[in-house]
């Protein structure tokens, strides 16, 4: 790649913000509530931090909602975690079709029940024409799942001649994934003090700066989303190339 001013610059204002929204079930213990009250207030944090990312001009937000790993909870969590995005959806759609929002929903499909995935269809179409900024939720999402899909088709269109085996590069790689039509994440986030990718884009995030917080999901809030945005700008990014204060 061509070595060029902005390979290895501090880092301007992040294009694309992306959280591990982690923390909830810990913060429902400490007010000893039930893990589903914590997601539950969670939601709420979404709230914020969606208008939150409008403000601040972060013009792509991806937020990691439920995990291929996260079929292992009580079933009475996992439907409760599928009721708050349908809740989501039913309370926030209206607003988001206004205020110029295009909502992604990134994540296999497969699993999902019948009304999830129209309402998830439904919220995509009915933002389909938004470009003020994007919402992408992963849900039942895992990158290893992820990459797999994507390389599962890929060699179905190999074998249907569509795709000869020298034009697989990264570029095209990528165009098969969930994410094909967003840049990657500059900035991701991880709240809870827990310091692991936990299976979330791990395709997108090679150069992805990362940010730890101990605060717990339900506390996020606009503050400390400026707090971890302000932590990046001091960050040199390097994308593999020299260090900028030498010769
Ligand atoms: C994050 O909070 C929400 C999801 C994983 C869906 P957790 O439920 O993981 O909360 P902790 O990590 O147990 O505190
Ligand atoms: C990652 O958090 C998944 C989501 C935030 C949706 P987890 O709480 O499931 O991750 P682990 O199990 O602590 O690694
Ligand atoms: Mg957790």
């Amino acid at each position: 790649m061509a070595q060029t001013a902005s390979t290895a610059a501090v880092a301007q204002a992040p294009r694309h913000i992306a959280i591990i929204m982690d923390g909830n079930g810990r913060w429902a213990r400490m007010r000893s509530r039930p893990r589903t009250f914590g997601h539950s207030e969670g939601v709420e944090a979404l709230r914020r931090t969606v208008e939150a990312a409008g403000e601040l001009g972060v013009r792509y937000l991806t937020v990691f909602g439920f995990s291929t790993e996260n079929w292992r909870r009580p079933v009475e969590e996992v439907n409760a975690l599928f009721d708050l995005l349908r809740l989501y959806v039913a309370r926030d759609l209206d607003r988001l079709v206004k205020e110029g929002v295009r909502v992604h929903v990134i994540g296999a499909r497969e699993g999902l029940q019948p009304d999830l995935l129209r309402i998830i269809d439904d919220a995509e179409t009915r933002t389909g024409h938004n470009d003020k900024q994007h919402l992408i939720i992963a849900f039942n999402y895992g990158g290893q799942d992820e990459i797999a899909r994507a390389a599962r088709r890929i060699a179905e269109d190999a074998a249907a001649g569509k795709l000869a085996p020298s034009e697989v590069t990264v570029e095209r790689f990528g165009s098969y994934l969930d994410t094909a039509d967003v840049p990657p994440p500059d900035l991701l986030i991880r709240t809870s003090g827990e310091l692991r990718l936990s299976n979330f884009m791990l395709w997108q995030a090679a150069y992805t700066e990362l940010v730890f917080v101990d605060v717990l999901w339900p506390d996020f809030d606009k503050a400390a989303l400026q707090s971890a945005i302000d932590t990046y700008r001091r960050r040199e990014r390097r994308f593999g190339g020299a260090d900028t204060e030498q010769p």
